[in-house]
């Protein structure tokens, strides 16, 4: 939640002065970049908000210096009310930037609350992305002191207090990088989760940040440098990144990186490559992300399989570095993880559970670690989460591996803090996912837990070399599957587009169907706005059942009925009881599969797999419906109402 980047370049052959005052940990330094600092603030903040914009979109603002000071611009709704601010009242030429873009927490989305928000005497911005817990306490002692506030924010008390012992120790007599002497000493009286970035007239060419539970990740150019809540923040002009542990500051000169503690001793980043393009997070020729995003599923899917055999035909996982005789002595398998992450979590359950026979739970993060859970030496916990960010299960990790869990992160997003927290990662390969709601991460998840189901299985002797070989096979085949159905998908999103006027859809499932119509229900209600839930198919007459009146739509996802005959069986009948009191059925079913027709108004079809493989293909008509209902009811697909992409917030 909240998009942040900070820029600061030199104009070529311009020598800036070096930091002084902090530890000389210039491991980043780029000192041959006598030709480097191309670009100007402004851009490159606007472009990274641009790009960053999925992450909250309540409003956004700008800071930059300028000889004659900083210089500020924000304004409520999207970014494009920035840009016309812009155009209006356009800023200098600048070295030295600041931007974010919001996902209100404290305080509405106003433009008096729009960040940046300015602290001594309007010559030190600050913007913020996270919750400060201990604001209120912080507030009344600044009020005390003679400090205004005119935002609700959380965020201008950390600006105020970040000026207010900015001042203290310039009045003290203290020299050099005193914003970043500031830095250290604000973040060690804040509580909560943040990451803040500041600039001070005093200080051309620094930004300086400081972290803790909140992303941010360096970029390193050549006579630049960035900040950014995560690499797409700063992808058009660089692609090696630092990533950042907790508790830490950093502060950013066109030729250095300097990272130390809240303390100010020397503390370390990781340098990695980014391994996707500026043009993976662009729309391609698609009418949203979303849609595009939808037709990157194949590609997500072979990618994440790719590379995962060894010569013997062995399944073999690199990345995941947990001594095997932990892996072969797990008695107990929690998933964690929220939202859409979840159902894949809940899908992965009853493969993991059919090829290793580990018992396998799945718990949303937020509830775990709240319920005294047991967790031991003896548990494996996969946390799955697309962006690595996510606060609830950062927290359920965090308590997880204090109990003794091994934990295997599932993760698309590289430099993010969940991976970094955990003691192995297993990554997705599903490339930026910028739509907020989530669709080729979903299955690129599911692969993923796949892999390590079945590799779980061959380390503990559950299933044989041929047999993972089998399901690997499977596997292969998918991405031309889904493809299939992608090619074939002008029914549903024509059904999608004629339902624009329902108020309520609900979605039946068994076994594996229902995850997926769990999910399916999730997208329309994210996207459409209309009430929307997914059933256990089997618990229909326990209860929904009575939800059902005339011309009240239902999806079922079907479930084989060459392979699962005995469950196809029992779901016919659910239809046809649902049918009896009026429901209008759309029916996902396995080709062939034409029986159901006769229980069906609309059947769509897609290609013949192994049971447990189905939701990588049943999910992709569900997501295509809800994305055509949202766009018939011509909302922003891309961005939906009250959501941010990445939640760092409990
Ligand atoms: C729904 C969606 C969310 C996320 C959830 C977890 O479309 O995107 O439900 O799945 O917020 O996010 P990650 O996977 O980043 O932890």
């Amino acid at each position: 939640m909240c998009g942040i980047v900070g820029y600061v370049g030199r104009e070529r052959g311009q020598v800036l002065s070096t930091l002084e005052n902090v530890p000389p940990a210039v491991e980043f330094a780029d000192s041959s970049a006598d030709e480097g600092g191309r670009h100007g603030a402004l851009d490159v903040v606007m472009e990274g908000l641009r790009r960053l914009e999925y992450r909250g979109y309540d409003s956004a603002g700008v800071a930059v210096l300028t000889p004659s000071g900083i210089e500020s611009r924000k304004k409520a709704g999207k970014l494009t009310n920035l840009v016309q601010e812009l155009a209006a009242e356009p800023l200098p030429r600048s070295l030295t930037g600041i931007g974010h873009t919001r996902w209100a927490t404290h305080g509405g989305p106003t433009d008096q609350n729009a960040h940046p928000h300015l602290a001594d005497q309007g010559r030190l911005a600050l913007i913020h992305n996270g919750i400060i817990e201990n604001y209120a306490e912080l507030k009344a002692e600044l009020l005390a002191e003679g400090l205004t506030f005119i935002s609700d924010t959380d965020t201008e008390v950390a600006a105020g207090l970040l000026g207010v012992i900015y001042r203290g120790l310039k009045d003290g007599g203290a020299k050099g990088d005193v914003l970043t002497l500031a830095m250290q000493q604000a973040c060690q009286r804040l509580e909560g989760a943040f990451t803040l970035l500041a600039i001070h007239e005093d200080q051309p060419g620094v930004v300086t940040a400081g972290r803790r539970n909140s992303p941010l990740v360096v970029g390193l150019g050549d006579g630049e440098n960035f900040l950014g809540s995560d690499v797409s923040g700063f992808i058009d002009f660089t692609r090696r990144a630092v990533e950042l542990g907790q508790d830490q500051i950093v502060t950013i000169t066109p030729d250095d990186v300097v990272i130390t503690d809240f303390f100010g001793n020397p503390a370390e980043g990781t340098e990695f490559h980014v391994n996707w393009d500026a043009a993976a997070a662009e729309k391609g020729g698609y009418d949203s992300f979303m849609e595009k995003e939808i037709h990157d599923q194949p590609d997500a899917v072979g990618q994440t399989l790719l590379g995962r055999s060894d010569i013997k035909g062995n399944l073999v996982l690199d990345e995941l570095r947990i001594d095997e005789s932990i892996l072969r002595s797990v008695d107990k398998i929690v998933v964690l993880a929220c939202g859409t992450s979840a159902y894949a979590g809940q899908v992965a359950k009853y493969a993991i559970e059919h090829w290793c026979r580990i018992p396998t739970e799945v718990e949303l993060s937020h509830e775990f670690r709240y319920r005294d859970p047991i967790v031991n030496e003896k548990t494996l916990v996969v946390a799955i989460s697309q962006s690595g960010e996510t606060m609830d299960t950062l927290m359920a990790v965090r308590y997880a591996r204090e109990q003794g869990a091994k934990v295997v992160a599932i993760c698309n997003t590289n430099g993010s803090t969940i991976p970094r927290e955990s003691d192995a990662v297993l990554y997705t390969h599903a490339g930026p996912e910028i739509a907020v709601a989530s669709t080729k991460a979903f299955l690129a998840q599911i692969t993923a837990a796949y892999l390590l189901g079945l590799y779980l299985a061959q380390l503990r002797g559950n299933k044989f070399r041929d047999e993972i070989a089998t399901v690997m096979e499977d596997l292969t085949e998918i991405p031309a599957k889904i493809q299939t159905v992608l090619d074939n998908a002008d029914k549903i999103k024509q059904l999608g587009a004629d339902m624009s006027e329902a108020k309520s859809v609900l979605f039946l499932g068994r076994h594996v169907g229902f995850p997926v119509a769990m999910e399916g229900a999730l997208k329309l209600k994210e996207l459409a706005y209309i009430h929307a839930e997914g059933f256990a198919a089997g618990e229909l007459k326990h209860g929904p059942i009575a939800l059902i009146e005339e011309g009240q739509p239902v999806v079922v996802v079907m479930p084989s009925s060459s392979a699962r005959n005995s469950l196809h069986a029992k779901v016919v009948s659910n239809v046809q009881e649902i049918r009896a009191r009026g429901a209008v059925t759309i029916v996902i079913a396995e080709e062939g599969d034409t029986s159901v027709e006769a229980y069906s108004e609309h059947v769509f079809y897609v290609p013949a797999t192994p049971t447990l493989l189905a939701p990588l293909l049943t999910t992709v008509p569900l997501q295509i419906f809800a994305l055509a209902l949202a766009s018939a009811k011509g909302y922003d697909v891309d961005q939906p109402r009250n959501l941010a992409k990445s939640v760092t917030v409990e």
